[in-house]
């Protein structure tokens, strides 16, 4: 049988690039070698990639099959690159250009959630000249999490006990991104549910993530290695199931395909569960919750890729047959 030519995107701009990097050699190591032969292209920190980009030029396909984008946060996990996989009529695994897009936008996603009647935390959506407001007010308490609208890691995100620091906060923000949320800071609990794509979508058993930190900030992420996770997480049947119903609602409602890690929120006091966000590439390293959750199901690491590669390859063939002019 004729092994399945498929291309690893990793590395990249933003500043996940290395988390990127040992995703990808998470996935090249447990992509079969009997089915799969393996072609990285890997984007250096300047924008670079190698070896040269994949031409953007319609049918200029360079022999492969499918491409997996390991790529997170900006320049990758925000359509950008899918775009440009979809300019070269490549096959890929993941959400589209417009799930990608939405789903790196804070902002987006949580209107997106509400009109489809889903649960957000109660934020406001302010814009750069925010900066030089000194009577910026928010209709909620104390704390407050500050956010760059497009961004992951945690990177500009602070947690502001009160007005003054909601100000300076909104400064860091600003230097990441020209829109910025606003949300009440959340008492109580986090968690992650990986969802798959197909017909019908399906999602996993939830884990419980325990920052070691005020939250679970860049350091917690990346560098201290001490933040804990409890899969399965602690949570009651109908809590679980509850999770998981909105975890694929959110999917549905931002229009992801393929795969997608959903973020949530619990109120201690209430126990309400609050969609904080939705990341349509997640983490794929050897210690990553998305492919754990998922052996947890059942569904082992090597299963999973041949999984995501075959949604690839049937969305793609279904849009080729689609017409694109009269
Ligand atoms: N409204 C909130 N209330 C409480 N904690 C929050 C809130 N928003 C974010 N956090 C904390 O900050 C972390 C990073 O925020 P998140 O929105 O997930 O951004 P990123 O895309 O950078 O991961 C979360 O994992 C959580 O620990
Ligand atoms: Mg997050």
């Amino acid at each position: 049988m004729k092994k399945i030519q498929i291309g690893l995107i990793f590395g990249g701009r933003s500043g996940e690039h290395e988390v990127s990097v040992r995703s990808a050699d998470s996935v090249r190591k447990a992509l079969s070698a009997d089915r799969y032969e393996v072609h990285d292209f890997f984007i250096a920190k300047d924008g670079r990639w190698h070896p040269e980009p994949l031409a953007p030029v319609p049918g200029a396909n360079p022999g492969l099959d499918v491409v997996f984008p390991l790529l997170h946060g900006t320049y990758g996990e925000d359509g950008t690159v899918q775009g440009l996989l979809e300019l070269a009529d490549l096959p890929y695994v993941g959400a589209g250009v417009l799930a990608s897009a939405i789903s790196m936008d804070k902002a987006v996603t949580k209107r997106l959630c509400m009109a489809s009647g889903l649960p957000v935390v109660e934020h406001i959506v302010v814009d750069q000249a925010t900066v030089n407001d000194d009577n910026l007010a928010v209709p909620f308490g104390f704390p407050v999490f500050v956010k760059p609208a497009n961004l992951g890691s945690s990177v500009g995100i602070t947690k502001a006990h009160d007005a003054a620091a909601m100000r300076e906060a909104v400064k860091l923000a600003a230097r990441f991104d020209r829109k910025i949320v606003i949300e009440r800071g959340i008492q109580g609990r986090e968690f992650e549910c990986s969802v798959l794509g197909g017909r019908p979508a399906r999602a996993a058993a939830p884990c419980e993530i325990l920052p070691s930190r005020e939250f679970y900030d860049y350091e917690d992420k990346y560098l201290l290695g001490q933040a804990r996770f409890e899969l399965p997480a602690r949570l009651s049947k109908e809590q679980t199931a509850e999770m998981q119903r909105l975890a694929l609602a959110c999917f549905e409602a931002v229009g992801c395909e393929g795969m997608a890690r959903v973020d949530f929120l619990m109120e201690a006091a209430t126990e309400e569960i609050l969609i904080n966000e939705i990341n349509t590439i997640p983490g794929f390293t050897s210690i990553s919750m998305f492919p754990k959750m998922w052996e947890y199901s059942g569904l082992s690491y090597p299963d999973l890729l041949d999984t995501l590669v075959e949604l690839a390859l049937v969305r793609a063939a279904e849009r080729r047959q689609l017409s694109y002019s009269r």
